[in-house]
């Protein structure tokens, strides 16, 4: 196995996440060798001598293989990887709208430089979904992948309606535990699903999409009443993100928020937790479920594909390189 020499930028919630479990993974071969934040002036946790404010610091330096990319501004963070890729360094990322604005040049990119680009971390956190799909559905077995993708808007949508607390109140927790983007519209406008559910619409049938080629819904215009509807009838709201093979070969897919009921494998998914269900033609669901959101179980993630480049695990997009990627459905019908 390879030894990793990590180039880090961003250390916030879930870069921090990520020095702490790499300490505590010793047996893994990679250390971080130098990282570059954005503010001098911030207090942090570990010596100064650990940090630049420099770029080039890490990108030009060719000690650095790896270039793990956890900062929040997702233009900033699609510089630095195109650079990092084109420089022939291999790039860990969990920036879901980085990846998912950007998913053709990024294939490219790592095409052109024959250098992987991993992002297990962007989707569902520490749920090990995208390398699931890639290996596990390869062939023609999926027909269908829908889930609760979206940490926040779980826990809020539990808190208001299981603990009775405030809206408000609930993403503010959301917010301090480090569960909410720095935007929150994000979460609750149902974005920050979508761009997972294009990263799964890529890995899962091969399909490209950009953001504004899908509809999202997110839980920030539900009301009293369907919450109230949701009460009496014994169903929970959930925002889910769907992608399904339609009859004619195309493909569906949406986030939308949706009334489930307690015979539904999503009904238990609660709390910060995300959970998937992959529906195939041979063997009936298989369900994931895992903690979407927070420092430590994102930071797993990253952590894993850190790993995976250590015996030089790169995604295939197996469907799109064969040219099997299917085309998306203009003709949905949104009844649920
Ligand atoms: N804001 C995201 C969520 C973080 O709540 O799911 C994890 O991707």
């Amino acid at each position: 196995r390879k030894t990793l020499n990590i180039g880090l930028f961003g250390f916030g919630c879930v870069g921090f996440g990520l020095y702490e479990v790499l300490q505590k993974t010793p047996g893994l071969k990679a250390n971080i060798k130098n990282i570059c934040v954005k503010n001098p002036d911030k207090k942090r946790e570990i010596g100064s001598e650990n940090f630049t404010f420099n770029a080039d610091d890490l990108l030009n330096n060719p000690e650095i293989n790896v270039i793990v990319e956890l900062i929040d501004d997702a233009d900033a963070a699609f510089e630095i990887t195109k650079r990092a890729l084109k420089s022939g360094k291999a790039v860990v990322s969990a920036n879901k709208k980085m990846v998912a604005e950007h998913f053709g040049e990024l294939l490219q990119l790592q095409r052109e430089n024959n250098v992987p680009l991993l992002y297990e971390a962007a989707c569902c956190a520490s749920m090990p979904i995208i390398r699931n799909l890639e290996e596990y559905y390869d062939n023609d077995l999926l027909d269908s992948i829908q889930g609760i993708v979206n940490g926040s808007t779980n826990y809020i949508l539990t808190k208001t309606s299981r603990d009775n607390i405030s809206y408000d109140e609930a993403l503010k927790q959301a917010q301090d535990a480090g569960y909410a983007e720095s935007n929150p519209i994000l979460d609750t406008g149902g974005f920050d699903a979508k761009y997972k559910l294009l990263i799964l619409l890529a890995h899962s049938f091969g399909y490209i999409a950009k953001p504004d080629d899908l509809l999202n819904i997110g839980i920030n215009n539900l009301g009293g009443v369907e919450l109230k509807y949701a009460r009496e009838k014994g169903l929970k709201i959930k925002l889910v993100a769907q992608a399904f093979k339609q009859n004619d070969g195309t493909v569906g897919a949406f986030v939308l928020p949706k009334f489930v009921s307690p015979e539904d494998r999503l009904y238990n998914v609660d709390d910060v937790f995300n959970g998937v269900v992959t529906k195939t033609s041979f063997a009936d669901e298989q369900f994931f479920v895992g903690r979407g959101a927070g420092a430590h179980p994102t930071a797993s993630a990253v952590l894993s594909d850190i790993s995976a480049l250590t015996y030089d695990y790169r995604y295939e997009y197996k469907k799109i390189s064969r040219g099997e990627s299917v085309s998306l459905s203009d003709n949905l019908d949104l009844t649920i």
